[in-house]
């Protein structure tokens, strides 16, 4: 019987030294530590020999079966931990994911950087109604009733007294009808238009006017304001030019111009190859607008202007088409 036992042994560290995953491992502990494997077994002829024999075997047996299990603890310790680092891995290393945050909408930001143009300079920030009386709309503006230059403006009416306002310029009204000079304000807001909706106009768009009435305001005061905005808008290296125009609110009128920042001035696509970019409208408040709301135009005197605030983003990130800034498509508005 002992040289069963150490035959026992031999195979079981001669099976051992081949063991590669833990399927073997217990494989070889049913054939030699289980119930019905080789250990057992010699315990169960154990019980069959003299009690002289007894005391040498047991020892023996029992030292087979620590050695065995001893081994068998070994082998599982390092075949688990082998199997765990092959297991699919989590890595931690991978940057978390990041949640989807949203973003101001680009016509929103672009509104906020002129109001804060402005509002450092002292001009304060008055909004109005988008339903707005033809009134307000138009005839405090000095566009008579049948004028043509109500056609510069297509229009949306409610019924024949309230109009979807063309223009956020009836605000200026609004505010000189309930304040006395000096008044100082830009009046941002989403404005109507009856147009065919295509690359260049939509229903609906954005608008800031900004008025500046009180005694002895100039022409060159409109202008040390516009320019002063261009440069903190676009840089203060842009250069600009005024042309006169026309609007039935002011007199005398003008357009203001800076140079294309796409192409520097030189010509190109979107300046249409001019070298220029027209931004805004502007003039002298009109005496009859002044007195409309009942100051005095031989005391006080004012300017005003006013633009639109898509052209100016459209413009300012070179997008070519305003029915983009309303689809939506947040692959498109998460460029901003
Ligand atoms: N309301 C004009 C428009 O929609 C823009 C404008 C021009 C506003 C001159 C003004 C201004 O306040 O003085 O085209």
């Amino acid at each position: 019987m002992l040289n069963k036992i150490s035959e026992t042994k031999r195979q079981f560290f001669a099976a051992a030294e081949g063991i590669k995953n833990s399927k073997e491992l217990e494989d070889l502990r049913i054939a030699h530590l289980g119930r019905n494997g080789t250990v057992a077994t010699l315990f169960e002829e154990f019980k069959t020999v003299t009690p002289e024999e007894k005391r040498v075997l047991g020892k023996e047996l029992n030292l087979l079966r620590q050695e065995l299990q001893a081994k068998f603890d070994e082998l599982k310790e390092v075949i688990e931990s082998s199997e765990k680092l092959s297991a699919p891995k989590i890595d931690i290393s991978l940057p978390g994911r990041v949640p989807n945050k949203g973003t101001g909408h680009i016509v929103a930001e672009t509104m906020n950087e002129i109001i804060t143009i402005f509002k450092k300079i002292g001009f304060s920030v008055v909004t109005g109604p988008e339903i707005e009386s033809d009134k307000n709309n138009f005839e405090a503006l000095n566009f008579p009733a049948d004028h043509p230059a109500r056609d510069m403006q297509d229009t949306f009416f409610i019924n024949k007294d309230f109009v979807l306002r063309t223009h956020t310029t009836p605000v200026q009204i609004r505010i000189m009808q309930t304040q006395e000079p000096p008044v100082r304000a830009i009046m941002p807001g989403r404005v109507y238009r009856n147009e065919a909706i295509n690359a260049r106009s939509y229903c609906m768009f954005h608008q800031v006017d900004g008025i500046y009435v009180d005694e002895k305001v100039t022409f060159a005061e409109l202008k040390g304001t516009l320019v002063h905005f261009a440069k903190e808008y676009y840089g203060s290296s842009v250069q600009y030019k005024f042309r006169p125009s026309f609007f039935p609110f002011t007199e005398p009128s003008a357009e203001m111009d800076i140079t294309c920042f796409i192409c520097g001035g030189k010509g190109c696509r979107v300046c249409k190859q001019s070298g220029w970019l027209e931004i805004l409208g502007c003039g002298m408040v009109d005496p009859n607008v002044l007195k409309y709301v009942g100051y005095d135009p031989e005391k006080v005197t004012g300017y005003a202007f006013g633009m639109g605030i898509e052209r100016i983003s459209m413009l300012k990130h070179d997008i070519n088409d305003i029915r983009l800034l309303y689809e939506n498509d947040v692959r498109f508005l998460k460029q901003f």
